[in-house]
């Protein structure tokens, strides 16, 4: 209607010299009407648009960021993937999926190399699979790419030498060495051994979140802490390995906090503050510019993470 009405005033100013434009335009009026009654219907289902991108592997497996809307669910399901697996702390929305026939696997992984087990996992997923495979973290950016590269060459579906490009497209050698390690070192599965490989879902592992996290957290905090005791042992650390560690911590806490609410407040609270030292931590040691008392501001905020970890392990372990 509007669109009339607007080309109507074009034609009216144009005048009678323009006549055959102003037809054009009054034809392409035409042609826009049954356009934008489309988009009405639209509407009148999903209004949100999908802003999922979704980055190929091979013609089955793709990897991206976690499905967050219905029409980010139905445009995977357009596309064809039928199968989601989760590497994410979180649980994916089974819900959703089951509403639209899609199946939903939880794998979650940390940044730390990818356990010979979990590789059988992904191997095992992606392999049975009868329709094609989409594989998601959080933001789609270090665990999916190195878990669906990790899948498809256990499973045979892609050659080591065709995986650099993918790998080339994230940033995550300079950020979790360990985990693209696990993408460099994989090697294919015998068919064999993926058939007899009984996978291991979620709800069959004993282990707490906050068990699987602690234990990420573990090492690089062990080095972290006697990097940072002092400035003394301070003196010869290695700056990059003191960042690599310092995300490690930040990335286990937040994925703890994501992945695991508990009712006890003090828990919480403890949960938070390590939290946002791990952050302000990470913030510092990446940040362009070391002020003057970056030392002094990296040493103090470490000994209160330090703190904080023992003081909800005295209270809540
Ligand atoms: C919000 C509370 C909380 C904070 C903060 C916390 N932890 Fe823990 N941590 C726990 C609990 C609870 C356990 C025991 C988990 C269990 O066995 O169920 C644990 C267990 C551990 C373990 C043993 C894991 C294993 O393999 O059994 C380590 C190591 C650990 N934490 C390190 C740390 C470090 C380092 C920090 C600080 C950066 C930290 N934790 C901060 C609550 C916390």
């Amino acid at each position: 209607m509007f669109q009339q009405l607007h080309l109507t005033n074009a034609i009216v100013s144009l005048g009678y010299r323009n006549a055959p434009f102003a037809v054009l335009l009054a034809l392409l009026g035409t042609l826009f009407a049954p356009a934008s009654s489309s988009i009405a219907d639209e509407k009148s289902g999903d209004t949100t648009q999908s802003t999922l991108t979704v980055h190929k592997v091979t013609d089955k497996v793709s990897y991206g960021e976690k499905p967050d809307t219905l029409a980010d669910w139905n445009h995977l399901h357009q596309l064809g993937y039928k199968t989601i697996i989760s590497v994410d702390a979180v649980a994916p929305d089974k819900k959703t999926a089951e509403t639209l026939s899609m199946h939903v696997i939880h794998l979650p992984l940390g940044y730390a190399r990818i356990p010979t087990n979990r590789v059988l996992d992904l191997a095992k997923s992606t392999q049975s699979s009868s329709a094609k495979v989409y594989i998601h973290c959080h933001h789609g950016k270090y665990r999916a790419p190195i878990a669906a590269v990790v899948a498809c060459i256990a499973d045979g579906s892609l050659l080591r030498e065709d995986s650099g490009a993918i790998l080339a497209n994230t940033n995550c050698q300079e950020k979790y060495e360990d985990l693209f390690q696990s993408a460099v070192t994989v090697r294919p599965i015998s068919k064999e051994r993926l058939r007899f490989h009984r996978f291991q879902t979620e709800k069959q592992q004993p282990e707490s979140p906050t068990v699987i996290w602690m234990s990420e957290l573990a090492k690089p905090a062990d080095r972290f802490f006697s990097a940072t005791r002092n400035a003394q042992t301070f003196a010869n650390t290695n700056r990059e390995a003191l960042d690599q560690d310092s995300r490690l911590i930040r990335q286990a806490l937040s994925e703890l906090s994501r992945a695991h609410q508990r009712k006890d407040i003090d828990y919480q609270d403890h949960l938070n503050t390590a939290l946002s030292l791990a952050q302000a931590i990470d913030s510092l040691l990446t940040s362009p510019v070391n002020t003057e008392d970056f030392e002094r501001v990296l040493l103090d905020r470490s000994a209160a993470l330090h703190q904080c970890c023992v003081e909800c392990h005295r209270k809540h372990r």
